[in-house]
């Protein structure tokens, strides 16, 4: 048998009784134990290129047959690594252990309490990057079903960009819809509506026949907080910080402007290169990590992203592409339709006025945007949206503001989405009891078929 078992254990051990010095709570650590020697060399493979923290045996070469293996594995790096392992094996099993058995009574007492903080969280609140952190994990935890978190990349500072995939489980092939928020440090109201979407989405999904519909053809990716050094430095040094925080001048000025730094028409409109600028469009065309880590999911996801969404404040206008010329956009006539929809959904409501028009028209001109490159790749719907106020109190938007103004965003948000779900699928009802129990039927099928010929 072909099998790799892997025990997944998720305890509280101490460092302490391997080294001395350090100490560690609440790691996560992995047993496997391959069955073969090409289950062998497929671990040692993926473990040497992940550099993870091998505890038993010492080395990657002393790894046998049937002998069991323990690493550390960094919760950011989970899913990623969980994934390598399936590649490694078609038919590898993975046995999640429920830790509660292996950890006892501490864990039972951490589980529980973690559930009961995500239904608490607080989201009318403005949350510090560990908090927001903590929510990812906790939401992908108690939303298995729906909700996995992936690793996007590294920031600057090595912080792991993580972002959530929506995702209902289903054997059609689906499109993707993109979402970020907090690519500016600054405007705290982005990273808010991120959770709030997601929070929306994991809340109503089962009852909600819109959301329903939308999650048959398509699967949401959020990114909650793009700029992530920028965030924490906002939160902890400068308020108004708005780029992210690499290097530049032999370290005499910080920072990129991420929505200026992507190759599209690069540093020729209103952007700096002036590193101490706050539109400094960077060394080169995408020489910040984060904006790296953005190009690479989107170019290997480029056929099936459907729509783009980047979320930002303030000024209240859904933005058509694109900031570098006064020209139109390739589809601009219906770009521009479905921002007005998306407006006017957002008016009804609370009231709230917000404009719909090109970027360079409405805001200001700007040449190297997310927007522009991801809509030059071919992707028709690509929207930035700036949400509250409208300038009186510009980045620093009271609290009391953010569920309102999260309501009227994820009105205008669901708009666009229904609009491309229903042009990219027409006519597709959700389904019934009957399709599901036709599907199941046609499945096992072709399951027995397949076993019976094998
Ligand atoms: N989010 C945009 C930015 O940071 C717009 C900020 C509003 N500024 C303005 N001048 N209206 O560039
Ligand atoms: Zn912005």
């Amino acid at each position: 048998m072909r099998q790799l078992w892997i025990v997944w254990t998720l305890g509280i051990l101490t460092l302490q009784e391997c080294f001395t010095g350090t100490e560690y709570n609440g790691v996560i650590i992995l047993e496997i134990t391959p069955q073969n020697e090409k289950e062998v060399q497929c671990l040692q493979n993926i473990l040497q290129s992940w550099l993870l923290d091998i505890w038993k045996p010492l080395q990657p070469e002393n790894i046998n047959v049937k002998a069991t293996v323990r690493v550390r594995i960094p919760s950011t790096a989970l899913q990623l690594v969980k994934e390598d392992l399936l590649h490694c094996s078609q038919s590898l099993e993975i046995l999640i252990d429920n830790v509660k058995h292996i950890a006892g009574n501490k864990t039972e007492t951490k589980e529980t309490r973690s559930k009961k903080s995500i239904t608490e969280y607080n989201y009318t609140t403005y949350h510090p990057m560990n908090e927001i952190y903590d929510w990812m994990n906790e939401i992908a935890k108690n939303h298995s079903d729906l909700v996995t978190q992936h690793l996007l990349g590294l920031t600057y500072e090595s912080r792991p960009m993580q972002y959530l995939k929506i995702s209902q489980p289903s054997v059609r092939h689906k499109k993707i819809v993109w979402i970020d928020c907090g690519i500016h440090a600054r405007e705290w109201i982005a990273p808010a509506f991120c959770q709030w979407f997601v929070k929306e989405i994991v809340q109503n999904y089962q009852n909600d026949q819109r959301i329903r519909k939308i999650l048959q053809s398509l699967d949401i990716y959020v990114l909650p907080v793009l700029n992530i050094d920028g965030y924490i430095y906002s939160w902890t040094k400068e308020r108004l910080w708005r780029k992210n925080r690499s290097q530049y001048g032999n370290g005499t000025c910080y920072g990129v402007d991420l929505n200026r730094n992507f190759n599209v028409s690069w540093c020729t409109h209103r952007s700096s290169t002036n590193c101490s600028s706050n539109s400094f469009c960077g060394s080169s065309p995408v020489s910040e990590p984060e904006t790296r880590a953005v190009v690479e999911f989107v170019e290997s996801r480029q056929s099936d992203i459907v729509c783009f969404l980047t979320i930002h404040s303030y000024s209240q206008l859904i933005l058509t592409p694109n900031g570098y010329s006064a020209g139109l956009s390739r589809n601009y006539n219906e770009s521009l339709k479905v921002a007005q929809m998306a407006a006017s959904a957002m008016e009804k409501t609370h009231g709230t006025k917000y404009r719909a028009g090109p970027f360079s028209k409405l805001l200001y001109e700007a040449s190297g945007t997310s927007q522009d490159w991801v809509h030059d790749l071919g992707i028709d719907f690509s929207f930035t949206l700036e949400l509250r106020d409208n300038g009186s109190h510009k980045f620093t938007l009271p609290e009391d503001q953010i569920q309102p103004t999260c309501e009227e965003t994820m009105a205008g948000v669901m708009t666009i989405i229904k609009y491309v779900n229903d042009k990219y699928f027409p006519n597709k009802a959700p389904s019934t009891v009957f399709d599901c129990s036709i599907n199941i039927l046609i499945f096992n099928t072709v399951l027995q078929f397949s076993v019976l010929f094998s």
